[in-house]
């Protein structure tokens, strides 16, 4: 087993703010060290790999013909329409999806960008931004969203797809049941105040010193599911609503059009 060798991924950003990396590196179980000297070989990276330029690129063809037909693909960020928006080597995000999902096993849209468009995709979409269902038909592929995702959605599906060698079930919107199954207003430890009809109206009066519910001030998390509200972040320290925001919805499509920005309702 020492000898065996592990699975290649490939990961390629897009149009993305580096939040899903972040995210990714903040996995505790596994953690991101285990992850790549342990289970998978990360050949292509932009912000984690060592090499750059035209190596960077060989790195990338190399594990696309060496594991054809084998490989992950695990994408962060949206791909644009409009031509010249964003290019890597000169290769538009477009072309570069296409030509390295050709060959891969499955695909993993990491984050709400890649998995349903995101931040670009809000109107007025100057991009003409896409999310990866939106170009590639004929590979499997995960949605694994959140702005940025729970950092052990991320790693818990490649864990899955290591060990159980298929991909995880998944509900409508292509997200992992585990992770995505529960929604985040039915987990909410404030919820026994929304049932009995506490809620703070502003962030510093009396009810959000108490911790009531944060409904009025906005919260979408009735509408949102995900692990949040019993995963939490930071290696289960907090997640937003814990922190005194109400969610915004970020593991959903559109959320940014969806009014979960700082407006009451
Ligand atoms: Fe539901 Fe949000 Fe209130 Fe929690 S804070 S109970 S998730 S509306
Ligand atoms: Fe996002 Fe809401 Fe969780 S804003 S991080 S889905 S609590």
């Amino acid at each position: 087993l020492e000898q065996a060798s592990r699975p290649s991924a490939i990961w390629l950003s897009f149009q993305e703010c580096t939040g899903c990396t972040e995210s990714l590196l903040r996995s505790h179980a596994p953690s991101i060290e285990s992850l790549m000297f342990d289970f998978i070989s990360l050949d292509y990276h932009h912000t984690l790999q060592a090499a750059s330029g035209a190596a960077a690129e060989r790195a990338r063809e190399e594990a696309m013909h060496a594991h054809a037909g084998n490989y992950l693909v695990l994408v962060d960020g949206s791909i644009p329409r409009v031509k010249g928006y964003s290019t890597i080597a000169g290769i538009s995000n477009l072309d570069m999806l296409r030509e390295t999902a050709a060959g891969a096993a499955a695909i993993l849209a990491v984050g709400t960008c890649s998995a349903y468009g995101g931040l670009p995709k809000a109107a007025p979409n100057p991009t003409q931004a896409l999310s990866v269902a939106e170009v590639i038909d004929d590979r499997p592929i995960v949605n694994i969203p959140g702005c940025p995702p729970i950092p052990l959605a991320i790693t818990g599906v490649i864990a899955y797809y290591l060990t159980m060698g298929a991909l995880p079930p998944l509900d409508p919107l292509g997200r992992p049941l585990a992770f995505f199954g529960e929604n985040i207003h039915d987990r909410c430890y404030r919820r026994p105040f929304y049932d009995r009809g506490l809620f703070a109206e502003t962030f510093d009066d009396e009810g959000a010193r108490k911790g009531w519910c944060l409904y009025k001030l906005g919260c979408k998390a009735p509408l949102t599911y995900n692990a949040c509200a019993h995963v939490k972040w930071n290696q289960g320290v907090s997640f937003p609503i814990q922190s005194g925001h109400g969610c915004i919805g970020c593991s959903e499509p559109n959320f940014w059009d969806k009014g979960g920005i700082y407006e009451s309702v």
